[in-house]
């Protein structure tokens, strides 16, 4: 302890200290001034409160609130900020708009505006379902955007209907729509006809299965499945009905699971967006879902 402060703490000790007067079971309450730095301090916060009060919004009135004499210029500046970016991007938003879907991923003035626009898109309206990585999420019926394996079509016209009107929604008229029957639920194949048709399709995509079960499954299947997913199971874009051959499951390719899909069916369900998103915007991110590594070329007329 240096010397001045012993001092001073030998003089405090010395002035006597006031007491507020209680005394509680013999304990009194002693009265010591609060430290002036505090009250400084206090002042000092009190002072600077009014201040702020008159300079930026801030009493509440009936409607809204008092404006203060700098007023609310920081809310004004954003929003000068984002008209300046919209003025900016008005020219390359018309021009988007205006190409032939097919032509943009060809172009590369449109290409660099629209990829990473349409990934600020997709991270807003699209990952809940897609996943922020648009890999989809297995088992849930969400499909990888990644890949190319597409349900209803991989060129950026199918990609742009698709998002623009969205799947067996019923809130777009023009959405895709199909719809697989519930096979066991509605009692249009008998137990034993469904484990049968279930060994074919493990047996098209390649995993282990019983060798005569899938046998007289191939004749349930083509009968009752290939109107759809056609008759060696590829697939069919025009009715949203998957490939079966390969290794790339919306609900999951397991025995349990197929079962599951043949007895009671699927409904996948996405939102039409054309209402919601401007037309630039639809075609940003079908832009950058195309670019995502499944794009297709224009189909042949
Ligand atoms: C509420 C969930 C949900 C949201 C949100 C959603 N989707 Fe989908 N999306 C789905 C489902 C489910 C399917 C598959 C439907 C089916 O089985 O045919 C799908 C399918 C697709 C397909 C078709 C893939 C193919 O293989 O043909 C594209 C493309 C697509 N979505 C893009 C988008 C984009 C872009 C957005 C955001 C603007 C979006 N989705 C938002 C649920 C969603
Ligand atoms: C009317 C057309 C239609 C018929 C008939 C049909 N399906 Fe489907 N199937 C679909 C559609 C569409 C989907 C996708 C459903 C969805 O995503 O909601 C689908 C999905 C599936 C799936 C899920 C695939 C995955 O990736 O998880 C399996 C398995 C399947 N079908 C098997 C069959 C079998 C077996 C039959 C015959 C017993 C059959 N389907 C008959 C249209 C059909």
């Amino acid at each position: 302890m240096c010397a001045k402060q012993i001092r001073k703490t030998t003089s405090r000790a010395k002035a006597p200290v006031q007491t507020t007067g209680h005394i509680w079971d013999g304990v009194e309450e002693l009265n010591n001034p609060l430290p002036r730095w505090w009250v400084w301090v206090l002042y000092l916060t009190i002072i600077w409160g009014i201040g702020y009060t008159i300079a930026y919004p801030a009493w509440p009135l009936l409607t809204g609130a008092t404006q203060g004499i700098l007023g609310p210029q920081e809310r004004a500046a954003v929003a000068a900020e984002i008209a300046r970016f919209d003025a900016a991007n008005a020219t390359i938003k018309a021009a988007l708009t205006a190409a032939p879907l097919e032509s943009i991923p060809a172009d590369d003035a449109l290409k660099a505006y629209a990829i990473p626009a349409g990934a600020s898109v997709f991270k807003n309206n699209c990952a809940q379902c897609h996943g922020a990585g648009a890999a989809g999420v297995q088992g849930k019926g969400y499909p990888n955007l990644l890949d190319n394996d597409w349900l209803w079509g991989g060129d950026m016209e199918s990609i742009h209907t698709t998002i623009a009107h969205g799947i067996r929604n019923t809130a777009d008229s023009d959405a895709r729509y199909s719809e697989m029957p519930k096979f066991g639920a509605d009692g249009l194949l008998e137990p034993a006809q469904i484990a049968q048709v279930v060994e074919h399709v493990l047996a098209i995509s390649g995993q282990e299965h019983d060798a005569a079960l899938a046998s007289a499954g191939a004749t349930v299947f083509l009968e009752n499945c290939a109107a759809c997913h056609t008759e060696a199971g590829t697939g069919d874009r025009a009715q949203g009905a998957p490939n079966l051959t390969d290794a790339i499951w919306l609900y999951g390719g397991d025995r349990a699971t197929i079962t599951e899909t043949v007895t009671n069916a699927r409904f996948g369900v996405m939102p039409a967006w054309a209402g919601k998103l401007s037309e630039d915007e639809v075609r940003a991110v079908a832009t950058y879902v195309h670019s995502l590594g499944g794009g297709e070329g224009a189909p042949a007329p």
